[in-house]
């Protein structure tokens, strides 16, 4: 499991955590909410050793990432996947999973991420820019598992994406879920973050302000709503 403590980091002098604590336990959806710019992507940048000025703990298992360069912490299987559905479009979906790939023996195989998406499966030669939008997420998410990930994290992976593609998005979660990965994910869809996660934490001004179980947050949703997320 991942485990974060008094995490702190912003960009120059503006600092934008103040102290976040969180665990993303494995096979666990942990999701993150929040109104804009309160320090739901720096986390996550945070987390993997983006920011040149973060401070704090992060420690996968019994392995202390805190402060180590980004190759490190991908090598210790934190995977990353940032907004936008950034994947290479030139390049085939094959030639896309084979970048940044881990060298063998993986536990990630090619064969084992795309059992996972039988949409990408069929489309192995097709060039990325060829892919629709929600594919394109598959594919970006396809690309982080294959650095053999035992976390995740998804920053707004449902973004523009039509509702059937959401639902998608929320299958593959669920499986990776029951792969035994530990997801860390940044959503405004809360339809979606209700049914996918076991933990809600709430983010205002670089602080956990509330840590809900899901049971409590579906309990709570509208109170939760409007008073952390509405302006
Ligand atoms: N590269 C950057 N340089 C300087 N400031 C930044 C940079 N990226 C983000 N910020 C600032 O840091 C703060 C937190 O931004 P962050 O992107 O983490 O918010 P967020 O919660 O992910 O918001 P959103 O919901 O809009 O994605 C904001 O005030 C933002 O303007
Ligand atoms: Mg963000």
């Amino acid at each position: 499991m991942l485990r974060v403590e008094s995490l702190e980091g912003g960009y120059g002098s503006g600092k934008v955590l103040f102290g976040i604590d969180l665990e993303a336990p494995k096979g666990e959806v942990t999701s993150i909410i929040g109104r804009n710019g309160v320090g739901k992507t720096t986390t996550l940048k945070a987390i993997m050793g983006l920011l040149p000025e973060a401070a704090g703990t992060v420690v996968l298992d019994d392995d202390d990432l805190s402060g180590r360069p980004v190759h490190s912490v991908v090598r210790a299987g934190i995977g990353y996947v940032p907004e936008g559905r950034q994947i290479f479009p030139a390049l085939t979906v094959l030639e896309n999973l084979r970048v940044g790939q881990r060298k063998p023996p993986r536990v990630w195989t090619e064969e084992r991420v795309l059992d996972l998406f039988p949409n990408l499966k069929n489309r192995i030669r097709n060039p990325g820019r060829a892919l629709s939008g929600g594919e394109q997420q598959m594919l970006a998410i396809a690309r982080a598992l294959v650095t053999d990930v035992r976390v995740l994290m998804l920053d707004e992976p449902t973004q523009g994406l039509a509702p059937k593609v959401v639902e998608q998005i929320g299958d593959v979660i669920g499986r990776l879920k029951a792969e035994g990965v530990a997801i860390l994910l940044v959503e405004q869809n809360l339809n979606l973050t209700s049914n996918v996660s076991d933990r809600v934490l709430v983010l205002s001004k670089g602080k956990v302000v509330e840590t809900l179980g899901i049971d409590e947050f579906k309990r709570d949703e509208e109170r939760v709503h409007s008073q952390w997320l509405t302006l």
